[in-house]
């Protein structure tokens, strides 16, 4: 099988129990509540990835973007050798749709986008 562009597309980890170290150098890491409370303000911490990125000039994560589902929420640009590709963003849902999936998605300059997701509950 031909092996896929890793600039096609959105990267995720082939065997998510069982990451290269390219994939977990890549994969966003989402840290927030599981259950949430429907327009209260809760804190996503992200982090590139759960083997930390480099940031350098050649190399380096260009911006992490948020979305809920196909919804837009943040982005952020990211200037290497200045940052580390680790955000918090406050969010706040309402709680008429009970659960909420967050997709996060980064985008390394040489190894494409890659993207990760967690779905939250949401308390009314
Ligand atoms: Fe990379």
């Amino acid at each position: 099988m031909e092996e896929k562009s890793l600039f096609c597309g959105n990267n995720h980890p082939k065997d998510p129990s069982n990451m290269t170290d390219s994939e977990k150098k890549h994969m966003p890491v989402i840290d927030c509540p599981n259950e949430v409370k429907g327009g209260v303000p809760f804190i996503v911490k992200i982090k590139v990835g759960e083997i930390p990125h480099v940031m350098e000039v050649a190399h380096h994560i260009q911006w992490i973007d948020i979305y809920s589902s196909e919804n837009f929420n943040a982005r952020i640009d990211l200037t290497p050798e200045v940052t580390k590709p680790e955000v918090s963003v406050t969010l706040q849902k309402s709680g008429k749709h009970r659960k909420a999936t967050l997709r996060v998605i980064e985008r390394c300059n040489l190894h494409g986008q890659w993207e990760a997701i967690k779905e939250i509950v949401v308390n009314e």
